[in-house]
């Protein structure tokens, strides 16, 4: 990882980085020299505590509207205007359609997809005042590879691609960017419950072939949302050892 502080000055929000890929993103952006305002369901205390002064926790559900009027306040009071959203938080049960009710599909929608315009209604005009602003949204390669039992979730994470590549539209003369990133098979918690085995299965199918670390999944984010960057936009950017190619 670079040691330039390439994120100075910068406020960066990340959801869902109270543990696993969102941790590693939040931790790293704060070593880049970004202050981090970290969300997750309950306090992120230890995401938090592991960055410092350079942190601000909010507990907060970002399938609420109401949960990002308090993700805004908590960064303007710490920080002031943000300048970076990753949405990271994710609900991912899995389900055949058999019994996939419409309960657990409003929810996977809710949390995966309203959150990502939530985040944009409420941090886009600041950003277009100020002529600059990030979006990354965290989607996932399993939206063109042959996983079952998870018809919702592809379909929400297909879904903010598609958001991604709207919102890019209406935003881009302001100098702001929207683009997705799409981790492979990646070891948190929510790989947790799938045997060695089916792990070893999936990334015996990468070029790359081992198991993915939260951290390996850092750097596309973290160039994403700095000047480097500045032209890309609209783009769903695959994150997975060389899994599942585009192209
Ligand atoms: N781990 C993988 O193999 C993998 C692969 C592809 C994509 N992804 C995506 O990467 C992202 C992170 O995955 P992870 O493995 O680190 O997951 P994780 O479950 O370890 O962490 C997700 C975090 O989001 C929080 N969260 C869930 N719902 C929330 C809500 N409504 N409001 C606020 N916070 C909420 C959880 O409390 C948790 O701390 C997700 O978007 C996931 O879909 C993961």
């Amino acid at each position: 990882m670079s040691n330039v502080l390439t994120h100075q000055g910068r406020v960066a929000v990340v959801t869902g980085s109270g543990r696993g890929i969102g941790a590693a993103i939040a931790l790293e952006f704060a070593r880049r020299g970004a202050k981090v305002v970290a969300v997750d369901l309950q306090l992120p205390s230890d995401t938090v505590s592991a960055i410092g002064a350079a942190a601000t926790g909010v507990a907060a559900d970002v399938s609420d509207p109401d949960g990002w009027v308090a993700v805004a306040r908590a960064a303007e009071a710490a920080f002031g205007d943000v300048d970076i959203v990753v949405n990271n938080a994710a609900y991912y049960p899995n389900h055949a359609i058999d019994d996939l009710d419409f309960e657990t599909w409003k929810r996977t929608m809710s949390v995966n997809l309203d959150a990502h315009f939530f985040s944009a209604k409420q941090f886009v005009p600041a950003m277009r005042r100020r002529k600059w602003g990030r979006f990354v949204a965290i989607s996932s390669n399993s939206v063109g590879l042959p996983v079952k039992g998870m018809s919702h979730y592809i379909a929400s994470k297909m879904g903010v691609i598609g958001f991604m590549r709207g919102l890019a539209n209406d935003v881009a003369n302001d100098g702001i960017t929207c683009n997705a990133v799409l981790p492979g098979l990646t070891h948190t918690i929510a790989t947790e419950a799938q045997g060695e085995e089916q792990r070893r299965a999936v990334w015996q199918g990468q070029a790359i072939q081992r198991f993915a670390e939260p951290e390996d999944i850092v750097g596309p984010v973290l160039f994403l949302t700095t000047d480097d960057a500045a032209f890309m936009t609209g783009q769903a950017l695959v994150v997975d050892g060389g899994q599942y190619r585009v192209g």
